[in-house]
């Protein structure tokens, strides 16, 4: 559909006698929501000031210029937009020779050129044990980088790891007093978060532990042994359990450089911005202001020390020259806009235009849990390993109740159970608060992973029934000419644009949706249209749809990190 895309733009660039280029007016063609008002729009609003006329006048001159196609059926004009009707018949046969054809890579685009996108997501603070905020980062996260892949992106996975400061001191102390009270080898991170709580609490009855803690922490930073042998371990039990969970997930990074990486990297920082001269004294503290609205950006605190901000705009200089990066995107909860509004101006003095344009910070609204049911230790922390097992165990009761003869039940469960976790995840637009129901997300209607994933299953068992030969170039696709069917056709054309869109607007909900539109399209198709028909020119024509159908299905549930079970 992209192609009649751009031979629409094309068509109208000449009706304008090329007083607005072929790539604006692709820009603004859109997909009307309400089928009625065809395949695709443009709206000429924006053309009034340049051709010095009304949008509907200019419409109309613009209809009567224009010359159809074999691909375009007719085109109208209402209120300022003109619509256009493609040829079905047309778009049956391009939209599924394409599929059929592209098979597992169909929606990939080079568009990015290979140009090198950082995502930086997930960044928990270590040991600590990962929660439901960590999740819907990590899954947020997981996805955009499968996206700007889709989009010939060279994608880097950046997992900034809250691995250094002055908590590590009392980490370190507390280790020291009550580690032989516990196993660490048993939940590690349970380990330590508990020990961290205790600590903390002592230090606010004995001002000493504090001292002790800067002093640990001083000479961590000054590479004593000893200490730095204890910080390794508290980071590679974090990272242990971490990447079980990234494994279960199937997301990638392809660097850990975390906050302790650039603990030596940030006199360098100082350095530029004390020479710009716009690092400025305040109360005792070296800041940079950064706008009237909005507090300075803190560079050192009063005793000299660096921050969280410091080792941040370290980090950005580090990746400019590291990853020459067209976009730099940061992924956190709501609670970081103002740091990230911060250094990203500071910023502005360290690095070129260009890449300061790239800076993207995305940030997500917080998960609840509609059932207060699930573990909780402080009264606040939900382990994900706890909801990722009991999302597990549901999916299998479900399965087995549906199903009791299915095989490698396991693996299955696992691929419903995950998949349900993320796919709500998702499904929610970034910036609104999750209320969390696990029964909800396993229901295996509405809009959940598990109908989705039914919609894959149900696909290949109906192709299995009619011997489907995929090879089978000899396809009929005229015979495809049900309203149910044109209606998927064009829903399944538009999975590259939806990817790109979901990318553009950095919001993998966009693609979730899409998936359940599909789904439901698919049933309407399969409750109207019967595949197993005698006629086996119609039977391999509908065939070729449902085929086409389980591909696209499959591809954007990958792309978002969920695996389709072949049976459930
Ligand atoms: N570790 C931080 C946290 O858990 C998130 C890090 C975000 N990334 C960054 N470059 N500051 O809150």
């Amino acid at each position: 559909m992209e192609d009649i895309k751009i031979e629409i733009a094309e068509i109208l660039e000449k009706a304008v006698d090329f007083k607005v280029s072929k790539e604006d007016i692709l820009e603004k063609i859109e997909v009307p929501k309400d089928k009625q008002n065809g395949d695709f729009s443009y709206p000429c609003f924006n053309l009034a000031k340049i051709l010095k006329n009304s949008p509907v006048s200019i419409a109309n001159d613009i209809k009567d210029k224009i010359i159809l196609n074999s691909k375009i059926s007719k085109v109208e004009v209402v209120n300022g937009y003109l619509n256009f009707y493609l040829n079905s018949l047309d778009i049956a046969s391009n939209v599924l020779k394409s599929i059929l054809s592209e098979n597992e890579k169909y929606g990939k685009m080079s568009i990015g050129n290979g140009e090198n996108i950082i995502v930086e997501y997930s960044s928990p603070n270590i040991a600590k044990p990962f929660h439901l905020g960590h999740f819907r980062n990590t899954v947020l996260g997981s996805a955009l980088y499968n996206m700007y892949n889709e989009l010939g992106y060279n994608v880097i996975g950046i997992n900034h790891l809250g691995d250094w400061g002055r908590q590590f001191g009392l980490l370190i102390e507390g280790y020291r007093r009550f580690s032989s009270e516990y196993d660490i080898n048993n939940d590690p991170l349970g380990v330590l978060s508990d020990i961290y709580v205790r600590i903390n609490k002592l230090a606010k009855e004995d001002e000493n532990i504090m001292d002790i803690a800067r002093d640990n922490f001083k000479k961590l930073e000054e590479g004593d042994s000893k200490l730095h042998e204890m910080w390794e371990f508290f980071r590679e039990v974090s990272l242990k359990e971490y990447n079980r969970i990234y494994e279960i997930l199937g997301c990638r990074f392809d660097s850990y450089n975390g906050e302790a990486f650039y603990s030596d990297k940030m006199d360098e920082v100082v350095e530029i911005l004390d020479k710009k001269g716009v690092l400025v004294d305040s109360q005792g503290a070296k800041v940079v202001n950064v706008g009237d609205d909005i507090p300075p950006c803190i560079v050192l605190k009063s005793n000299g020390s660096t921050i969280y901000a410091t080792r941040d705009l370290a980090a950005i200089l580090y990746r400019v020259r590291t990853y020459d990066f067209t976009k730099c995107i940061y992924i956190t909860a709501t609670d970081q806009i103002l740091h990230f509004r911060q250094i990203f101006e500071a910023a502005k003095h360290l690095i070129d235009e260009k890449y300061q344009k790239g800076l993207i910070h995305i940030s997500y609204g917080m998960v609840r849990l509609k059932s207060g049911k699930m573990s909780t230790r402080e009264g606040t922390v939900i382990y994900i390993n706890d909801l990722i097992k009991e999302a597990i165990e549901k999916a299998k009761n479900i399965i087995i109740s549906k199903n009791p003869n299915l095989e490698d039940i396991d693996t299955i469960s696992k691929q419903i159970g995950v998949g349900a976790l993320i796919f709500n995840y998702l499904k929610t637009s970034k910036i609104k608060d999750i209320v969390f129901d696990l029964d909800e997300t396993l229901r295996f209607d509405g809009e959940t992973g598990p109908y989705v994933q039914y919609t894959y299953v149900r696909s290949k068992s109906i192709l299995e029934k009619a011997k489907f030969d995929r090879k089978n170039t000899d396809i009929d696709f005229s015979l495809l000419n049900t309203k149910q069917e044109i209606e998927l056709i064009k829903a399944l054309s538009r999975l590259p644009e939806i990817i790109k869109k979901a990318a553009d607007e950095y919001e993998p909900a966009i693609l979730t949706r899409y998936l359940v539109e599909v789904a439901t399209l698919f049933s309407r198709f399969y409750n109207e249209c019967s595949v197993l028909v005698e006629d086996e020119k119609l039977k391999n024509a509908r065939c070729s749809l449902v085929y086409a159908t389980s591909i696209v299905i499959k591809r954007g549930l990958k792309i978002l990190g969920i695996e389709c079970p072949e049976k459930m």
